[in-house]
This record gives C-alpha cells, sequence and structure tokens, in this order.
C-alpha cells in the first residue's frame, strides 16, 4: 500500500463566500486526492465542532486558519511516510482529537483530512470514487441511483422573509432512472418559477438554489408546488411526492414551536397534529427534522402516528452520530437518517451510521449543506452506499448541480447496472 507523502490544508470560499477548508492528499505512488468542506446555517447544537478563528479583522471571525494548521501540522506529523486504510487514518484522526466531538481539531480540519486522502487512495487503486466508499462498508451494499430530493422553495434560516419551514422539495419517485428523474425534478422547480411570476411573487434564490418568495402562509408553499407539478406535467402522489425538512430546532422557542408566518404557538403535540393533516391533505412522503432536536418524546409520539406512511428523518436529531441515531432505534424515535459528513467529521464514521441505519431497517438520506463547495463527493458516497435518496438543493446553482450532474456522469458509466428505485 502506498504511504502518506502530503498533507495540505488551503482556505477556501465556500457558496456562501465564507472560508472553508480544502485538502490536498499526495500518496508515495503519486496519487492524489482534493477534498473541500462544507457548512451548515441550521446546524445542530450536537454536531461535532466546525473551527473558526473569531479573528474578527478577517472575514468577520470565520477564518479557518486554525483549522488549516490542524491539518498541516498535528495531522500532517502523525500520518507523515505512515500506510493505512480508511478506518486506521480515521482512527488516527479521532484518536489525536481526543474529544467526543471532534473539538480540539475541528470537524472541518478532520473531514478535509479523511476525504482528501479517500480521493487519494481511490485514485491510487484506479477505482472510482463510488467503488471506493462501496468497498469501506463492512456489508457491501448494492450500487444504486438515488432518488433527488429536488429543492424546489426555501426558508426558515435559508431565505429571508419565506416559510417557516425550511425545504420544501419534490422526489420524483416515478421516473425510470436519475437522469430522467432530474428532468423532472427540473421542470417542475422551472414550472414553479412560472406559477409565482404569475402571482407577482419574485423568483430570488435562497441559500440552496430554490426559490423564497413571501407566500403569507405554509400552506400556500404546499399549493404552489402541487401547481408546479401540475403544469410541468406530473402526476402529484404517484410520480412526483413532497419531501419536508421543516428544521424545527430553529422555530422552537421557550418550549414551544413557533410558526410566525401563521402567528400561531404550538406545543409538540400541536405541531404532530398539524403534520398529520399536513399528509392527508397533500402528498408529503417524508418529513425531516419535524420537531426539535432534543423534543425525544415528541419524536417517538410523531414517528408512532405518521411512520408507518411517512419517512421520518432525524438530522439535527441524530447529527450523524451512531451513538445517537442508537438512542433514536431504540426509542423508535424516527425510521430514517440524514447522513452528512461534516456533522460528525470523517468518512468512516460517516459509514457506521449509514451501516447502523441499514442494519435497523432505517432509510438514510445523504445530503449537502446550506454552505457547499464545489466538492461532489456525496454523489459518490450514495451511489457506492447504496442508501437511495439524495438531498442536494435546486436544480440551479453550480454548488447544487455539481452533485446532480456527477450523478449523470455515474449513471452513464454504469449503464444497465445502475438501478433506480422508489425508497417508497
Ligand atoms: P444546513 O441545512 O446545512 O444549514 O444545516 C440543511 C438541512 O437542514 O438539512
Ligand atoms: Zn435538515
Amino acid at each position: 500500500m502506498p504511504t502518506i507523502q502530503s498533507l495540505h490544508a488551503r482556505q477556501i470560499l465556500d457558496s456562501r463566500g465564507t472560508p472553508t477548508v480544502e485538502v490536498d492528499c499526495v500518496l508515495s505512488d503519486g496519487a492524489f486526492g482534493r477534498a473541500s468542506v462544507p457548512s451548515g446555517a441550521s446546524t445542530g447544537r450536537h454536531e461535532a465542532v466546525e473551527l473558526r478563528d473569531s479573528d474578527p479583522k478577517r472575514f468577520g471571525g470565520k477564518g479557518v486558519l486554525k483549522a488549516l494548521s490542524h491539518v498541516n501540522a498535528e495531522i500532517f506529523q502523525a500520518v507523515q511516510g505512515k500506510e493505512f486504510d480508511q478506518r486506521a487514518f480515521d482512527a488516527t484522526l479521532i484518536a489525536l482529537d481526543g474529544t467526543p466531538n471532534k473539538g480540539k481539531l475541528g470537524a472541518n480540519a478532520t473531514l478535509g483530512a479523511s476525504l482528501a486522502f479517500a480521493r487519494a487512495m481511490a485514485a491510487s487503486r484506479k477505482q472510482p470514487l463510488y467503488l471506493y466508499f462501496q468497498g469501506l462498508a463492512s456489508r457491501k451494499a448494492e450500487l444504486r441511483m438515488p432518488v433527488p430530493m429536488v429543492l424546489v422553495l426555501e426558508g426558515g434560516k435559508h431565505a429571508d422573509d419565506s416559510s417557516d419551514f425550511q425545504e420544501f422539495m419534490v422526489m420524483p419517485v416515478g421516473a425510470p432512472n436519475f437522469s430522467e428523474a432530474l428532468r423532472w425534478g427540473d421542470e417542475v422547480y422551472q414550472a414553479i418559477a412560472h406559477v409565482l411570476k404569475k402571482e407577482g411573487l419574485n423568483v430570488n434564490v435562497g441559500f440552496e438554489g430554490a426559490y423564497g418568495p413571501n407566500l403569507g402562509s405554509n400552506g400556500k408553499v404546499m399549493d404552489v408546488i402541487l401547481a408546479g407539478i401540475e403544469a410541468a406535467g406530473y402526476r402529484a402522489g404517484k410520480d412526483v411526492v413532497v419531501a419536508l425538512d421543516a428544521a424545527a430546532s430553529e422555530f422552537f422557542k421557550a418550549g414551544s414551536y413557533r410558526l410566525e408566518r401563521e402567528k400561531r404557538t404550538l406545543s409538540s403535540a400541536e405541531l404532530i397534529d398539524f403534520y398529520e393533516q399536513w399528509t392527508e391533505q397533500y402528498p408529503i412522503a417524508s418529513i425531516e427534522d419535524g420537531l426539535a432536536e432534543d423534543d425525544w418524546e415528541g419524536w417517538k409520539i410523531l414517528q408512532k402516528r405518521l411512520g408507518k406512511n411517512v419517512q421520518i428523518v432525524g438530522d439535527d436529531l441524530f447529527v450523524t452520530n451512531v451513538e445517537r441515531l442508537k438512542r433514536g432505534i431504540a426509542e423508535k424515535a424516527a425510521n430514517s437518517i440524514l447522513i452528512k459528513l461534516n456533522q460528525i467529521g470523517t468518512v468512516t464514521e460517516t459509514v457506521d451510521a449509514v451501516e447502523t441505519a441499514r442494519a435497523a431497517g432505517f432509510t438514510a438520506v445523504v445530503s449537502h449543506r446550506s454552505g457547499e463547495t464545489e466538492d461532489s463527493s456525496i454523489a459518490d458516497l450514495v451511489v457506492g452506499l447504496g442508501t437511495g435518496q439524495i438531498k442536494t438543493g435546486a436544480t440551479s446553482r453550480t454548488d447544487r448541480v455539481c452533485k446532480y450532474n456527477q450523478l449523470l456522469r455515474i449513471e452513464e458509466e454504469l449503464g444497465s447496472k445502475a438501478k433506480y428505485v422508489s425508497p417508497f
């Protein structure tokens, strides 16, 4: 096996103009890997630490020079000239950090190193990245093209003056393959622009490329989506279903849920009633973060009431953390996990979260962050781990589309081996 020749981190900008970490890894056989790290806006309280400089004179305190120095000094010193597989490499990072939440090195430092190493190893083996990821699982999953959750409208922390819920997505579950699914999703996205313009509403986009108009009520958002699906020529509930990310931790204030658009404050039980009514009224197949990150009692009720027919996804609840996920499995608090590499900080721990979910019969949705880069590793990750669903924003803006485009390339390469199956 090749040894590690160099590891070099630099500061680059993400899609919001915020600094982030990019790492180059070179192996002794000359193989090269480069990766960069995304960043959230509605970050969960239990996520691994994203290390920022807090130097108010540079980038408003958001610089990542400390994280870079951790890669270029401590991490490089610990791995230089040695050979590793991915698990041993990541174990070295975890041991070097020594905290439960990457609080010393920063998850942006560890993930940059971990992903760059993964890419270099794949290059060394002359293997596509998705096959490298497939090989990391203890039980190899079948390669699968994901059903995309195409974002069409966004609000919450991702678009000012828009809906209370953060993300409204369409899933082309009836499409025959990924490229057709992407076409369907894009056609709905474009049709929604027409619907909004006809009503004199703006089509400016939020962090993840979707529209964020002021529609007055959350129900109105659903109506616009259904109108868009129909105008694009698809059947809502059959060809295309809707997925929500409420990101409820963001509107959980002093023990209740504040829906500012509707001027209503709801208890956990009332918000669950609200979702139940919505799932009866609209073709909603998936609800992410319907409740706040520590409302475990509420989550159990939500799962009990809706979990049979609706995918109940934990994002801030689980933060891609095997320990939190295990609690959620034991307590039956959800039936699905959102997977974000930078919430946990290494490739291996991410693979472990997916495998833990799968063993418990949970689904797993691989996800971008609201702050992204041109790095498209999650496209390869979702295919290699075969989880079957990806959430990576609207069909606009290169930081989002680069993941979809990589999936088009992978589907082309896999040819008839590219499986596309509805998760529902
Ligand atoms: P974030 O949002 O990247 O801002 O956390 C994405 C999500 O909540 O799924
Ligand atoms: Zn979320």
